[in-house]
Protein backbone atom coordinates (compact mmCIF):
# COMPACT_ATOMS: atom_id res chain seq x y z
CA UNK A 1 0.00 0.00 0.00
CA UNK A 2 1.07 3.37 -0.98
CA UNK A 3 0.13 6.73 -0.01
CA UNK A 4 -0.20 9.82 -2.43
CA UNK A 5 -2.27 11.23 0.34
CA UNK A 6 -0.79 14.73 1.53
CA UNK A 7 -1.34 17.81 4.24
CA UNK A 8 -0.68 21.10 2.48
CA UNK A 9 -1.47 24.05 4.73
CA UNK A 10 -3.70 22.22 6.49
CA UNK A 11 -5.92 20.86 3.67
CA UNK A 12 -6.03 17.43 3.41
CA UNK A 13 -5.43 16.66 0.02
CA UNK A 14 -5.60 12.78 -1.99
CA UNK A 15 -2.32 13.68 -3.69
CA UNK A 16 0.25 16.28 -4.15
CA UNK A 17 -1.02 17.31 -8.22
CA UNK A 18 -2.22 20.19 -9.57
CA UNK A 19 -2.50 22.61 -12.15
CA UNK A 20 -0.98 25.74 -13.09
CA UNK A 21 -3.20 28.63 -12.91
CA UNK A 22 -4.06 30.02 -16.85
CA UNK A 23 -3.56 26.49 -18.52
CA UNK A 24 -6.76 24.61 -17.32
CA UNK A 25 -9.56 27.38 -17.04
CA UNK A 26 -12.12 26.32 -14.48
CA UNK A 27 -11.84 22.72 -15.09
CA UNK A 28 -14.67 22.62 -17.81
CA UNK A 29 -12.32 21.97 -20.54
CA UNK A 30 -10.75 19.18 -19.70
CA UNK A 31 -13.53 16.68 -18.36
CA UNK A 32 -13.76 15.05 -21.55
CA UNK A 33 -10.29 13.56 -20.53
CA UNK A 34 -11.28 13.05 -16.99
CA UNK A 35 -12.57 14.30 -13.95
CA UNK A 36 -10.86 17.02 -12.39
CA UNK A 37 -11.34 15.45 -8.95
CA UNK A 38 -8.80 13.25 -9.41
CA UNK A 39 -6.25 15.97 -8.52
CA UNK A 40 -5.02 17.09 -5.23
CA UNK A 41 -6.46 20.21 -6.40
CA UNK A 42 -7.54 22.24 -9.35
CA UNK A 43 -5.94 25.46 -9.67
CA UNK A 44 -8.24 28.48 -11.74
CA UNK A 45 -7.46 31.37 -13.97
CA UNK A 46 -6.04 34.28 -11.96
CA UNK A 47 -9.13 36.37 -11.61
CA UNK A 48 -9.36 39.77 -10.81
CA UNK A 49 -12.45 41.48 -9.00
CA UNK A 50 -14.11 43.04 -12.06
CA UNK A 51 -14.11 41.36 -15.38
CA UNK A 52 -10.79 41.95 -17.82
CA UNK A 53 -10.82 41.49 -21.85
CA UNK A 54 -6.66 40.59 -21.69
CA UNK A 55 -4.16 41.61 -24.31
CA UNK A 56 -5.29 42.41 -27.65
CA UNK A 57 -4.01 39.39 -30.70
CA UNK A 58 -0.30 38.13 -30.97
CA UNK A 59 -0.78 36.66 -27.04
CA UNK A 60 1.06 33.62 -27.97
CA UNK A 61 3.85 31.73 -29.27
CA UNK A 62 5.68 28.50 -28.95
CA UNK A 63 9.54 28.51 -28.55
CA UNK A 64 11.88 25.70 -28.30
CA UNK A 65 10.58 23.72 -25.57
CA UNK A 66 8.24 26.52 -24.21
CA UNK A 67 5.74 29.28 -25.27
CA UNK A 68 5.95 33.14 -24.45
CA UNK A 69 2.17 34.06 -23.82
CA UNK A 70 1.01 37.39 -22.59
CA UNK A 71 -3.01 36.64 -22.24
CA UNK A 72 -3.04 39.60 -19.58
CA UNK A 73 -5.36 38.27 -17.21
CA UNK A 74 -8.23 37.54 -19.36
CA UNK A 75 -11.08 36.48 -16.96
CA UNK A 76 -14.68 37.17 -16.09
CA UNK A 77 -14.39 38.54 -12.34
CA UNK A 78 -14.26 37.25 -9.15
CA UNK A 79 -18.04 36.85 -8.83
CA UNK A 80 -18.82 35.50 -12.27
CA UNK A 81 -16.29 32.39 -10.69
CA UNK A 82 -18.02 32.39 -7.37
CA UNK A 83 -21.48 31.99 -8.94
CA UNK A 84 -20.99 29.84 -12.18
CA UNK A 85 -18.04 27.86 -11.81
CA UNK A 86 -17.47 27.06 -8.10
CA UNK A 87 -20.56 25.57 -7.60
CA UNK A 88 -19.61 22.75 -10.47
CA UNK A 89 -16.40 22.15 -8.93
CA UNK A 90 -17.94 21.52 -5.82
CA UNK A 91 -20.29 19.64 -7.18
CA UNK A 92 -17.79 17.43 -8.82
CA UNK A 93 -15.88 17.06 -5.62
CA UNK A 94 -12.93 19.07 -6.39
CA UNK A 95 -10.91 20.96 -3.63
CA UNK A 96 -10.07 24.23 -5.51
CA UNK A 97 -7.53 27.40 -5.12
CA UNK A 98 -8.28 30.43 -6.64
CA UNK A 99 -6.04 32.43 -8.33
CA UNK A 100 -5.91 36.00 -7.71
CA UNK A 101 -4.16 39.39 -8.91
CA UNK A 102 -5.15 42.87 -8.77
CA UNK A 103 -3.38 46.17 -9.78
CA UNK A 104 -3.30 47.38 -6.35
CA UNK A 105 -3.04 46.09 -2.90
CA UNK A 106 -6.78 47.14 -2.32
CA UNK A 107 -7.37 45.23 -5.15
CA UNK A 108 -5.91 42.12 -3.53
CA UNK A 109 -7.35 42.43 -0.34
CA UNK A 110 -10.96 42.88 -1.52
CA UNK A 111 -11.03 39.96 -3.86
CA UNK A 112 -9.65 37.89 -0.79
CA UNK A 113 -12.45 39.09 1.49
CA UNK A 114 -14.75 38.63 -0.94
CA UNK A 115 -13.77 35.04 -1.63
CA UNK A 116 -13.39 34.18 2.06
CA UNK A 117 -17.14 34.22 2.21
CA UNK A 118 -16.97 31.28 -0.57
CA UNK A 119 -16.05 27.54 -0.88
CA UNK A 120 -13.02 28.18 -2.04
CA UNK A 121 -10.51 25.61 -0.23
CA UNK A 122 -7.46 28.33 -0.35
CA UNK A 123 -6.81 31.44 -2.41
CA UNK A 124 -3.04 31.34 -4.77
CA UNK A 125 -2.08 35.01 -4.60
CA UNK A 126 -0.18 35.99 -7.69
CA UNK A 127 2.10 38.54 -7.09
CA UNK A 128 3.72 38.59 -11.14
CA UNK A 129 1.15 41.56 -11.67
CA UNK A 130 2.35 45.23 -12.33
CA UNK A 131 1.75 47.27 -9.30
CA UNK A 132 -0.01 50.30 -10.93
CA UNK A 133 1.14 52.17 -7.29
CA UNK A 134 4.23 51.43 -8.05
CA UNK A 135 4.60 52.87 -11.64
CA UNK A 136 4.17 48.83 -12.69
CA UNK A 137 6.80 47.30 -11.26
CA UNK A 138 5.88 43.78 -10.15
CA UNK A 139 4.64 43.38 -6.74
CA UNK A 140 6.52 40.25 -6.13
CA UNK A 141 9.90 41.90 -6.65
CA UNK A 142 10.19 44.01 -3.65
CA UNK A 143 10.11 41.93 -0.21
CA UNK A 144 8.43 45.07 1.49
CA UNK A 145 5.58 44.63 -1.21
CA UNK A 146 5.43 41.16 -0.61
CA UNK A 147 5.20 41.08 3.10
CA UNK A 148 2.59 44.19 3.06
CA UNK A 149 0.10 42.08 0.12
CA UNK A 150 0.70 38.54 2.22
CA UNK A 151 -0.27 40.27 5.91
CA UNK A 152 -3.30 42.46 4.66
CA UNK A 153 -4.73 39.36 2.64
CA UNK A 154 -3.76 36.61 5.71
CA UNK A 155 -5.62 39.63 7.82
CA UNK A 156 -8.75 39.51 6.01
CA UNK A 157 -9.71 35.26 5.51
CA UNK A 158 -9.42 32.53 7.72
CA UNK A 159 -8.44 30.54 4.15
CA UNK A 160 -5.10 29.54 3.69
CA UNK A 161 -3.55 32.26 1.68
CA UNK A 162 -0.69 30.75 -0.75
CA UNK A 163 1.76 33.35 -2.15
CA UNK A 164 2.64 33.15 -5.74
CA UNK A 165 6.13 34.44 -6.52
CA UNK A 166 7.77 35.59 -9.56
CA UNK A 167 11.33 34.49 -10.89
CA UNK A 168 12.29 37.56 -12.32
CA UNK A 169 14.34 38.48 -9.05
CA UNK A 170 17.64 38.40 -8.04
CA UNK A 171 17.30 36.64 -4.82
CA UNK A 172 14.53 34.37 -4.81
CA UNK A 173 15.16 33.31 -0.86
CA UNK A 174 14.50 37.22 0.80
CA UNK A 175 11.52 37.25 -1.66
CA UNK A 176 9.49 34.06 0.16
CA UNK A 177 11.07 34.60 3.44
CA UNK A 178 9.03 37.99 3.00
CA UNK A 179 5.82 36.02 2.02
CA UNK A 180 6.38 33.65 4.99
CA UNK A 181 7.17 36.83 7.61
CA UNK A 182 3.55 38.05 6.23
CA UNK A 183 1.43 34.66 7.60
CA UNK A 184 1.70 33.14 4.49
CA UNK A 185 0.53 29.17 4.48
CA UNK A 186 2.35 28.45 1.42
CA UNK A 187 4.25 29.49 -1.78
CA UNK A 188 4.07 28.68 -5.30
CA UNK A 189 7.20 28.83 -7.01
CA UNK A 190 7.53 29.75 -10.08
CA UNK A 191 5.32 32.41 -12.48
CA UNK A 192 6.77 32.57 -15.89
CA UNK A 193 10.43 34.26 -16.74
CA UNK A 194 10.23 37.25 -18.97
CA UNK A 195 11.27 36.61 -22.30
CA UNK A 196 10.00 38.08 -26.18
CA UNK A 197 10.10 37.07 -29.67
CA UNK A 198 10.61 39.52 -32.54
CA UNK A 199 8.96 38.66 -36.03
CA UNK A 200 11.57 39.43 -38.63
CA UNK A 201 9.14 39.85 -41.84
CA UNK A 202 7.48 42.32 -40.10
CA UNK A 203 10.66 43.66 -37.89
CA UNK A 204 8.07 43.73 -34.74
CA UNK A 205 8.09 42.26 -31.59
CA UNK A 206 5.62 38.89 -31.85
CA UNK A 207 3.62 39.87 -29.08
CA UNK A 208 1.18 42.67 -28.44
CA UNK A 209 2.50 43.87 -25.06
CA UNK A 210 5.88 43.26 -26.86
CA UNK A 211 7.34 40.94 -23.88
CA UNK A 212 5.64 37.98 -22.50
CA UNK A 213 6.13 35.18 -19.62
CA UNK A 214 8.26 32.15 -20.86
CA UNK A 215 7.00 28.69 -19.55
CA UNK A 216 6.81 25.02 -20.21
CA UNK A 217 10.09 22.73 -20.32
CA UNK A 218 12.51 25.65 -21.23
CA UNK A 219 12.19 26.79 -17.65
CA UNK A 220 12.42 23.28 -15.51
CA UNK A 221 16.20 23.74 -14.47
CA UNK A 222 15.77 27.46 -13.66
CA UNK A 223 12.50 26.50 -11.43
CA UNK A 224 13.80 23.37 -9.77
CA UNK A 225 16.80 26.06 -8.86
CA UNK A 226 14.28 28.05 -6.95
CA UNK A 227 12.21 25.63 -4.81
CA UNK A 228 15.67 23.81 -4.13
CA UNK A 229 17.53 26.92 -2.99
CA UNK A 230 14.28 28.49 -0.80
CA UNK A 231 13.42 25.04 0.40
CA UNK A 232 15.61 24.93 4.06
CA UNK A 233 14.92 28.62 4.38
CA UNK A 234 11.48 28.51 5.06
CA UNK A 235 8.75 26.57 7.22
CA UNK A 236 5.71 26.52 5.11
CA UNK A 237 5.22 24.38 2.08
CA UNK A 238 6.04 24.92 -1.39
CA UNK A 239 4.12 24.23 -4.54
CA UNK A 240 6.78 23.51 -7.03
CA UNK A 241 6.53 24.19 -11.15
CA UNK A 242 8.09 25.53 -14.46
CA UNK A 243 7.88 22.70 -17.26
CA UNK A 244 6.76 19.60 -15.61
CA UNK A 245 5.42 17.27 -18.25
CA UNK A 246 5.61 13.89 -16.51
CA UNK A 247 6.24 11.93 -13.11
CA UNK A 248 9.95 12.10 -13.69
CA UNK A 249 10.17 15.94 -13.67
CA UNK A 250 7.24 15.91 -10.82
CA UNK A 251 9.99 13.98 -9.10
CA UNK A 252 12.41 16.30 -8.99
CA UNK A 253 10.43 18.89 -7.45
CA UNK A 254 9.88 16.85 -4.76
CA UNK A 255 12.88 15.83 -3.79
CA UNK A 256 14.04 19.59 -4.00
CA UNK A 257 11.65 20.59 -1.79
CA UNK A 258 8.29 20.45 -3.11
CA UNK A 259 5.48 19.26 -1.16
CA UNK A 260 2.79 19.69 -3.87
CA UNK A 261 3.76 19.90 -7.86
CA UNK A 262 1.51 21.96 -10.55
CA UNK A 263 1.50 21.47 -14.03
CA UNK A 264 0.65 24.15 -16.62
CA UNK A 265 2.15 24.00 -20.33
CA UNK A 266 2.16 20.60 -20.15
CA UNK A 267 -1.53 20.21 -20.32
CA UNK A 268 -1.70 21.90 -23.36
CA UNK A 269 0.62 19.14 -25.23
CA UNK A 270 -0.69 16.18 -23.33
CA UNK A 271 -4.10 17.00 -21.34
CA UNK A 272 -4.28 13.79 -19.88
CA UNK A 273 -0.54 15.07 -18.23
CA UNK A 274 -1.90 15.17 -14.80
CA UNK A 275 -3.64 11.84 -14.71
CA UNK A 276 -0.14 10.08 -16.03
CA UNK A 277 1.84 12.18 -13.36
CA UNK A 278 -0.05 10.45 -10.60
CA UNK A 279 0.07 6.85 -12.06
CA UNK A 280 3.64 7.60 -12.69
CA UNK A 281 4.01 8.92 -8.87
CA UNK A 282 2.51 5.61 -7.51
CA UNK A 283 4.31 3.00 -9.99
CA UNK A 284 7.54 5.24 -8.21
CA UNK A 285 6.70 4.50 -4.86
CA UNK A 286 5.38 0.93 -5.73
CA UNK A 287 8.33 0.19 -7.56
CA UNK A 288 10.78 1.43 -5.00
CA UNK A 289 8.89 -0.13 -1.64
CA UNK A 290 8.43 3.63 -0.53
CA UNK A 291 5.13 3.46 1.49
CA UNK A 292 4.60 7.31 1.26
CA UNK A 293 5.36 10.12 -1.09
CA UNK A 294 6.08 12.98 2.04
CA UNK A 295 9.01 10.92 2.60
CA UNK A 296 9.93 12.53 -0.27
CA UNK A 297 9.80 15.89 -0.03
CA UNK A 298 13.26 17.52 -0.29
CA UNK A 299 15.22 14.40 -0.21
CA UNK A 300 17.75 15.46 -2.30
CA UNK A 301 19.22 17.74 0.24
CA UNK A 302 19.83 14.90 2.60
C1 LIG B 1 -1.27 30.72 -21.02
C2 LIG B 1 -0.83 30.90 -19.59
C3 LIG B 1 -1.61 31.63 -18.71
C4 LIG B 1 -1.21 31.80 -17.38
N1 LIG B 1 -2.01 32.50 -16.53
C5 LIG B 1 -1.66 32.62 -15.20
C6 LIG B 1 -2.52 33.28 -14.28
O1 LIG B 1 -3.62 33.72 -14.62
N2 LIG B 1 -2.10 33.39 -12.98
C7 LIG B 1 -0.90 32.87 -12.55
O2 LIG B 1 -0.57 32.97 -11.37
N3 LIG B 1 -0.08 32.20 -13.41
C8 LIG B 1 -0.44 32.08 -14.71
N4 LIG B 1 0.39 31.37 -15.58
C9 LIG B 1 1.65 30.79 -15.07
C10 LIG B 1 1.50 29.29 -14.79
O3 LIG B 1 0.50 29.03 -13.83
C11 LIG B 1 2.84 28.67 -14.32
O4 LIG B 1 3.24 29.30 -13.12
C12 LIG B 1 3.97 28.83 -15.34
O5 LIG B 1 3.47 28.71 -16.65
C13 LIG B 1 5.09 27.80 -15.14
O6 LIG B 1 4.62 26.49 -15.23
P1 LIG B 1 4.64 25.61 -16.60
O7 LIG B 1 6.02 25.73 -17.17
O8 LIG B 1 4.28 24.22 -16.20
O9 LIG B 1 3.61 26.23 -17.52
C14 LIG B 1 0.00 31.21 -16.92
C15 LIG B 1 0.78 30.46 -17.82
C16 LIG B 1 0.39 30.28 -19.13
C17 LIG B 1 1.23 29.46 -20.06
Amino acid sequence: MTNLATNFAGLKLKNPVTVGSGTYGFGSEYKRFYNPNILGAITSKGMTLNEKEGNPPGRSIETPSGMLNCVGLQNPGVEFFAKEHLPKLKEDGCTVFANVAGKDVDEYVEIVRFLDSTEVDAVEVNLSCPNVAEGGIAFGTDPKVVEEVTRKTVAVTSKPIIIKLTPNVADIVSIAQAAQNGGAHGISLINTLLGMSIDTKKRRPVLSNTFGGLSGPAIKPVALRMVYQVYPHIDIPIIGMGGIVNSQDALEFIMAGAQMVAVGTGNFVNPLACQEIIEGLEMYLEENDIEDINQLVGIAHK
